[in-house]
């Protein structure tokens, strides 16, 4: 299996995460880390399996780079691709927007045909609301730097190995 890892290797947090889902994913996987940030539409569009990193910016947004080049795709159908999507986000200095950007990327990919997977329960986080939350779910994996870095290498190991199997 081929996947495409999206996210911008000038990010502190992002990158981290990145680093533990490279080192987590094993060698079945052929894992492809790109560059958001120089990534074009057929960059972005050779894959049908996709692993996007989106940290939350300016209260409840993407960061300025992801809002760049989401327009590059978005005339384009993804249906029949699947997407994992992870997120850094702090959940007590922004309670109100916790790692909201997970949600809007998931909602702009299944708006145009894709399938979004990695779903996990919000527990364990506490804050007040998320624009990536479906019921008791999270969209996402989301990953809290500033209050629960330890937290973050376990829950990326469990949620590589779950993503594994929902992308088959
Ligand atoms: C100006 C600014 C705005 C932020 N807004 C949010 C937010 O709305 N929601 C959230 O969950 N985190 C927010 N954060 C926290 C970041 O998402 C968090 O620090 C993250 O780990 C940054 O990841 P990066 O280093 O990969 O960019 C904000 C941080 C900054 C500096």
């Amino acid at each position: 299996m081929k996947i495409g890892l999206f996210y911008s290797f000038n990010t502190k947090n992002t990158q981290k995460a990145a680093k533990v889902i490279i080192d987590t994913i094993g060698d079945k996987v052929e894992l492809v880390p790109v560059n958001v940030e120089e990534a074009t539409h057929d960059d972005f569009n050779q894959f049908d399996n996709y692993i996007l990193g989106v940290p939350t910016w300016w209260d409840g947004e993407l960061p300025n780079y992801w809002d760049e080049f989401i327009p590059t795709v978005e005339d384009d159908s993804f249906k029949g691709k699947t997407f994992a999507i992870f997120g850094a986000g702090d959940q007590q200095a922004y309670p109100d927007n916790f790692v909201d950007a997970i949600g809007i990327m998931a909602e702009f990919f299944s708006n145009r045909g894709g399938k979004i997977i990695g779903a996990v329960p919000n527990k364990g986080y506490s804050f007040d609301n998320s624009a990536a939350l479906d019921g008791d779910h999270f969209v996402g994996l989301p990953l809290d730097f500033e209050n629960q870095a330890k937290q973050n290498k376990p829950r990326i190991e469990a949620w590589v190995k779950q993503i594994l199997k929902e992308f088959e």
